[in-house]
């Protein structure tokens, strides 16, 4: 019997080196421990053997036992890890790739449009920053001139985490923690999300996207900010594009303007896509408030700079005539493949 035993033991190692899958291991498992497998019928023959003989027999019996429910539980590890590693592999993205839709050439409007955004900027000597989606109330707000009380926190009402953390309105806060951290020359675009609490239509979603534009040293004027701006919507949008600014107020410019491209499509005489108004708002910008410049430790008396941020879904449907914002985000591939 202890023959018997040694060869089971000997047998059921060579078979389980050789197990390729789960299923393979469970008929082993089966084949030897099962109610009808190999070792319980030996146990079972052990009435037979004389009371000196039993003891031993059946310690060598539990051994063996003991033994082969260790390495099928570990060979079942090994091939559960081993199939996990496999997936794991075929499931990879990468992230560096272009941002390519499966099945199409090209990509999604909004990264076409962020990316053509991205090198106007690259190409003037900016670097790009980035910031939280989720952020505190002292950044989104606060630090921008817009204390608790203030109506300018009525138009961007957001999601609420906590009572000072939210889903941030708008990129602007990414310019706080930059001039918090960094010392002037400072020359960045920060691309990111912004959520604010929108019913969804035409023209409104709680998710889009801006770009911040900031620059900060000494000697910085209004009329840096409006060559940028220029050069950034010829760029765009073509060669024969104006720009014009309106007085505007936000908290954290002064002084403040909304700017207007001349329409794309009649290049200012009047039509129906800028309502015959000839001129389609784009972005908000403004000379960077002293006050936010001092609470980042910036010597508002020695430097001086100008901010902007725009809407890029605003900018893609004005560039592709899209008429409906909802198009950009619903994922139908009968309108993204025609990108
Ligand atoms: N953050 C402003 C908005 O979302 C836009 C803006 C950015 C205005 C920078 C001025 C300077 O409305």
């Amino acid at each position: 019997m202890k023959e018997q035993l040694n060869g089971i033991k000997i047998k059921a190692e060579q078979e389980l080196a050789a197990v390729a899958g789960l299923k393979e291991l469970e008929d082993l498992r089966v084949n030897y421990l099962g109610k009808k497998g190999e070792l319980t019928s030996v146990l079972r023959g052990m009435g037979g053997l004389s009371a000196e003989e039993r003891p031993i027999i059946g310690q060598l019996a539990n051994e063996v036992r003991n033994l082969l429910e260790a390495s099928i539980e570990q060979a079942k590890t090994e091939l559960i890890n081993k199939e996990r590693e496999a997936r794991l592999k075929a499931e990879v993205i990468d992230v560096t790739m272009p941002g390519k839709i499966q099945g199409m050439g090209r990509r999604h409007p909004l990264s076409m449009v962020l990316n053509q955004i991205k090198d106007v900027f690259i190409g003037l000597g900016y670097e790009i920053a980035e910031g939280p989606d989720v952020e505190l109330d002292y950044y989104n707000f606060e630090a921008l001139n817009i204390p608790k009380d203030h109506p300018a926190r009525d138009v961007q009402d957001t999601f609420y985490i906590k009572d000072n953390i939210l889903l941030r309105t708008q990129t602007s806060p990414v310019q706080i923690r930059v001039m918090e951290n960094k010392k002037p020359p400072i020359k960045i675009i920060c691309p990111g999300r912004v959520y604010r609490s929108d019913a969804v239509d035409a023209t409104h979603s709680p998710i889009f996207h801006q770009v911040e534009g900031l620059v900060i040293d000494r000697g910085v004027t209004m009329g840096d900010l409006v060559g940028t701006l220029q050069l950034f919507a010829k760029s765009i949008f073509g060669e024969d594009t104006k720009i014009r600014l309106r007085p505007h107020h936000f908290p954290f410019t002064e002084p403040s303007a909304e700017v207007d491209i001349s329409c794309w499509t009649c290049g200012g005489k009047g039509c129906r896509v800028c309502k015959n108004e000839g001129w389609i708002e784009i972005l908000g910008a403004g000379m960077v408030h002293p006050k936010v410049l001092e609470a980042c430790g910036i010597d508002s008396e020695v430097y001086s700079g100008f901010a902007f941020g725009l809407g890029v879904e605003r900018v893609t449907m004005g560039k592709f005539y899209i008429d409906d914002l909802r198009l950009l985000f619903e994922n139908d591939l009968r309108f993204l493949k025609q990108f």
